[in-house]
């Protein structure tokens, strides 16, 4: 029998008591993205779950190819944290691009709402789009909140975050964090610079923290945290979007290091000029259970007594007449 660690609970224990203790629901909606995979809308949080571009399209650029896990082909081991499982599609696409390695896969995943998982493995278009043995994965995950086989060990814990994150082994280091929440202003909780110092924590040596976020304040925070940050690049020439995302590498020796190659590139002028404007003040929650109207405010109030750049005049400056 596993138990977690510092808790003396198994799996089962722990999730019976967080989803127990947030009993979270949410009114969701599907709808048909660009390359005809579904994908979620939420009422609470007023947000998609996915660009409308494609939802499995996001999750293979901002996620799986960033990741380039063909690097762990040398010690078949990975260890991925995923915060905010939500449907499940950077979980499914990573098993899928790991299906022909022999890589050992160690996962964690965080998520407060299991209703995401349980419409989604209800719905024929969704379930068009995985084979019979990543379905098998996710209708165990959805039912016993793990699945063990020898190739992987996967194990999901239920309820917010920023509570289920002091659940998780304190010995175990992940090669790769992947964080899909909400926008920062939608789900600030999510962004505070406490919880991404935490997950920055728990980067082995060389380790990646993957998001599609591209904000400043993000940015910022994970650069304190001692991350190396990377912007990541859309992988169509059509798009010409200065970012997708950003890769925030834990590694001290920054001179040995890629400056750029074909999924990420170290920050260019202008988005180094981003972090110095009032866009790069951080979300704080100090104690952990901060409502979102509680960190937004915090934050306005220490934006207007800043004396950093405007976001206004960074746009004027760096953006032209472009209207982002
Ligand atoms: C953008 S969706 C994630 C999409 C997902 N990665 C996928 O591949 O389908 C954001 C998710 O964050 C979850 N969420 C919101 N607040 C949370 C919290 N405090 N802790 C954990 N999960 C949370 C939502 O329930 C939702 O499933």
């Amino acid at each position: 029998m596993y138990l977690i660690p510092n808790s003396g609970m198994t799996l089962q224990d722990l999730n019976h008591r967080t989803t127990g203790v947030y009993n979270y629901s949410d009114t969701l909606s599907f709808f048909e993205t660009k390359d005809g995979t579904i994908s979620l809308r939420s009422s609470n949080f007023k947000e998609l779950f996915h660009s409308l571009s494609g939802a499995k399209k996001e999750s293979l650029e901002k996620y799986i190819y960033p990741s380039e896990l063909h690097r762990f082909k040398k010690t078949k081991r990975l260890a991925v944290l995923d915060v905010c499982f939500g449907m499940g599609y950077n979980f499914s696409s990573l098993i899928e691009a790991l299906r022909y390695e022999e890589i050992y896969l160690s996962w964690w995943g965080l998520e407060i709402d299991k209703t995401p998982l349980k419409i989604s493995l209800k719905n024929s278009k969704y379930k068009s789009l995985w084979t019979n043995n990543i379905l098998a994965i996710l209708e165990s995950i959805k039912n016993d909140n793990q699945f063990k086989n020898e190739y992987a060990d996967c194990k999901l814990v239920w309820g917010d975050a920023r509570k289920t994150i002091n659940f998780l082994p304190k010995n175990i280091k992940f090669d790769l964090i992947y964080l899909d929440a909400f926008s920062p202003q939608q789900c600030p909780e999510l962004w505070c610079e406490e919880f991404l110092n935490k997950l920055s924590d728990k980067l082995s040596k060389n380790g990646r923290l993957i998001t599609y976020s591209r904000a400043a304040a993000v940015r910022a925070s994970l650069k304190r945290a001692g991350l190396n940050v990377k912007t990541i690049f859309p992988q169509e020439r059509m798009n010409k979007d200065w970012s997708i995302g950003t890769l925030g590498i834990k590694s001290k020796e920054k001179k040995n290091q890629e400056a750029s190659n074909i999924f990420w590139s170290n920050l260019s002028k202008m988005e180094e000029d981003h972090l110095k404007s009032i866009a790069a003040i951080p979300y704080r929650d100090p104690t952990g259970d901060s409502s979102k109207l509680d960190i937004i405010s915090r934050r306005t109030i220490e934006q207007s007594k800043s004396n950093l750049k405007s976001t206004s005049l960074w746009k004027r400056q760096w953006l032209h007449t472009k209207d982002y």
